[in-house]
């Protein structure tokens, strides 16, 4: 009796071995449609969260800085750059073999004041802002040439009624700006993809922008190799006609679209304008935070249910979307803890506080294309 016991429970535990050895992962589930990755943080490029590393090595193909890439991060004074942060990134993306992605190169945001400014803070001259641009994306871009195989050129340039955004690039320099960001970002490496990327162009009228803006580009040889489509969404906006379309419409152009920063917010949202704006802030109000010990039954469904929504939509257009980018990778180091409103619970993305996967992540995979179909 105790001796088929023994074997009984041998016998499920190898079932169990192999059963989690033969776990399907994101990357092996949209092989041969699009790169599916996350964006990290240093604890997680570091090797310090060993949890997340096992999640990130296993299931992604590819990777995004969360922040160590941004101006104020990696060129904090004039003459300072602190490549630190950016060095251990990259390095980390190559010993796991990552289509590693550079964020961001020229933005309004987590940019130093003095980039604009002379020594009495005033503005600088086009000529002068022009010539701090070039310094930065040759220095970046160049030094890690070969190794980041994609750059976000410039990020958020729009506004939401699809006219250009006036911010003190745009103010400064002109509209040229944007062309010349991407032209000496591939000066400085020719074999890098370049991304324009924003956030709600799935709204109709800043997608017009968007196109219209990459029309202009394509239209002047600058090198743009797709458009980055943030992704920040809600359980109900966009829809997925909004996200088809929008997919649709870049393809008509000639560029790659990837869902660059995706998350889903399931908390609500604190006004009616749906945004990915860094600067909004929000009072906090527990009103705002409805879920602060665990997300109910219901709304795990129907984060289930839009999750697999969104990746079935995504799969229609294989090749033309070629990643998506989650931000983050478990609901712990999520930005939506604290954005647009400080300290909530929030439950955006496929893994839980614990680094387990929800299950959303099952309906992920289950919505990939079946293979050889
Ligand atoms: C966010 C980061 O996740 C936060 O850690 C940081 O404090 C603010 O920026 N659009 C972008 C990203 O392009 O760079 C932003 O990342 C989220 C919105």
């Amino acid at each position: 009796m105790r001796r088929s016991l023994f074997f009984v429970v041998a016998f499920l535990g190898i079932v169990f071995y192999a059963t989690a050895q033969n776990q399907p992962t994101l990357k092996d589930a949209y092989q041969g449609c699009f790169m599916v990755g996350a964006a990290l943080n240093p604890a997680q490029f570091s090797g310090r969260d060993q949890a997340e590393d096992a999640i990130i090595t296993a299931q992604f193909n590819t990777t995004t800085p969360e922040n160590a890439l941004k101006w104020e991060v990696v060129h904090p004074q004039l003459d300072v750059y602190n490549f630190s942060p950016a060095d251990q990134y990259v390095q980390f993306g190559q010993e796991h073999h990552m289509f590693i992605i550079g964020h961001t190169l020229v933005w309004h945001s987590q940019v130093p004041k003095w980039v604009f400014e002379d020594a009495n803070g005033n503005p600088v001259s086009r000529k002068v802002l022009l010539a701090r641009m070039h310094d930065h994306i040759n220095t970046v871009v160049g030094r890690y040439k070969g190794r980041v195989k994609g750059w976000d050129v410039v990020n958020e340039a729009l506004n939401e009624d699809g006219s250009l955004r006036q911010s003190r690039w745009m103010k400064i320099i002109g509209e040229d700006y944007i062309e010349k960001a991407f032209r000496f970002a591939h000066e400085a490496d020719p074999e890098a993809q370049l991304y324009y990327n924003d956030y709600s162009l799935e709204n109709e009228a800043k997608r017009k922008g968007a196109l219209d803006l990459v029309r202009k580009l394509k239209a002047k040889g600058v090198p743009i190799t797709g458009v980055g489509v943030q992704e920040h969404v809600s359980m109900d906006w966009p829809t997925t006609d909004q996200i088809d379309a929008t997919i649709t419409d870049f393809a008509k152009l000639g560029v790659k679209v990837m869902f660059t920063e995706l998350d889903v917010d399931v908390l609500p949202w604190p006004n009616s304008q749906q945004t990915a704006d860094v600067s909004l802030n929000v009072a906090a109000d527990p009103k705002l935070n409805p879920y602060p010990s665990g997300l109910p039954d219901s709304v795990q469904d129907a984060l289930t249910k839009r999750y697999a929504d969104l990746f079935r939509t995504y799969a229609k257009h294989c090749g033309t979307v070629t990643r998506v980018t989650f931000w983050g990778v478990s609901d712990k180091d999520s930005w939506k803890n604290d954005w647009p409103v400080r300290g909530r619970t929030n439950y955006p993305l496929l893994f839980d506080r614990n680094s387990q996967p929800k299950p959303a992540f099952n309906a992920v995979i289950q919505a990939a294309p079946k293979q050889g179909s």
